[in-house]
């Protein structure tokens, strides 16, 4: 019996197929490549010497999806495949709507056709909106989303409660991920944006490496210690390994819809993530201050003590670990150009 992992070729998909290899799972991965490359498939069976078998369709593509079905045993499925990049679902909220929600909706009624109902769900703590308190439990309400990215993890959040509550054969695990950097202690695999970088951690590496000129801090009058916006970053590897938790959790207790925060439960500010990596690369930063971001919120960090007491899932690696390693990554890459 294998896992399924449509877009298991990006940055957490492929981290998480590691994990998974590595733990001695069966995986098949699917992948269009709109935001992935075929050497990714190659890095993971170096890294973890293990095989797989993988299938280079859209996964909206419902018949060659039926197909990846009919030619093999799927026992459950965890779904990367979703568009992420926040500013472009403002300007193509059709590409967004449509990858998606009908990409999850077209996956969703496949794997019901086969009978396959184990489901796990990357979501994002987006779905808060303007957090009600802090640190955000997953009993807090949701809503208010700000960009069509935002609002299709809503959506789909939503569509599983549905089906759940329609057919109670299902295992739907929903991980609200918070902000994921880091890269694999390799330096092989890690996150490549394409363009200018949107988010923090992959925007400070570049201006590390000289990439690009400077960062902008987006606000210093924010209600918090330094005034810069606060958030959970959490290490891509603890982000995967909480996927293999939430697999063992349906696989061996099954039947139920489950929500889990996965982030660490400290929230840092921009200037703090600026220093730590300076202090642990030892490479300058330079930033400015620039006026606040439209849509930001002052702090967002998780509660994480639900994931702990139930999956037995706890992030491990340290603030230090996440410069360190996206760093590493940069590095090896400038190198093999
Ligand atoms: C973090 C902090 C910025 C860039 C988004 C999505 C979320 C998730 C992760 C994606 C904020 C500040 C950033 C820069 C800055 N999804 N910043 N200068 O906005 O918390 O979350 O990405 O895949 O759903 O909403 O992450 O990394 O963009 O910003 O000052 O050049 O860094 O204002 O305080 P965010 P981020």
């Amino acid at each position: 019996m294998a896992i399924l992992l449509p877009g298991g070729a990006g940055y957490i998909g492929s981290h998480t197929a590691i994990e998974l290899l590595e733990e001695g799972k069966e995986i098949i991965i699917v992948d269009d490549f709109s935001n992935s490359t075929p050497q990714v498939l190659e890095t993971i069976r170096k890294i973890t010497g293990k095989d797989f078998k993988f299938y280079e369709i859209d996964y909206k593509d419902r018949a060659k999806l039926e197909k990846v079905f009919e030619e093999n045993e799927i026992e459950a499925v965890i779904n990367f495949a979703g568009f992420k990049a926040v500013g472009e679902s403002v300007e193509k909220p059709i590409e967004y709507y449509t990858n998606n929600i009908s990409g999850a909706l077209v996956l969703l009624d496949t794997m019901r056709k086969f009978g396959c109902k184990k489901f796990i769900f990357s979501s994002s703590a987006t779905v808060y909106g303007e957090p009600e308190k802090i640190p955000l439990t997953e009993e807090c309400r949701t809503g208010g989303t700000t960009n069509p990215y935002g609002t299709t993890k809503l959506f789909i959040e939503q569509i599983l409660k549905d089906i759940y509550q329609s057919d109670k054969e299902w295992d739907i695990c929903i991980l609200r991920y918070f902000n994921p950097v880091g890269a694999h202690k390799s330096g092989l695999i890690g996150e490549e944006p394409q363009g200018i970088p949107n988010n923090l951690m992959p925007y400070i590496v570049r201006v590390a490496s000289g990439q690009l000129q400077e960062l902008s801090v987006f606000g210093n009058d924010y209600d918090t210690l330094d005034g810069t916006g606060v958030r959970d970053y959490i290490h891509v590897v603890d982000l995967a390994k909480g996927h293999l938790k939430a697999l063992n959790k349906i696989e061996k207790e099954g039947k139920g819809l489950y929500i889990y925060n996965l982030g660490t439960g400290t929230g840092y500010s921009v200037l703090d993530m600026v220093k730590a990596f300076e202090k642990t690369t030892g490479k300058k930063v330079v930033y400015k201050i620039a006026p606040r971001r439209t849509g930001d919120i002052a702090t967002c960090y998780a509660d994480p003590k639900k994931a702990k007491e139930e999956l037995d899932w706890k992030a491990e690696k340290t603030l230090e670990d996440m410069c360190q390693d996206s760093w590493n990554y940069i590095e090896k890459q400038a190198n093999r150009k």
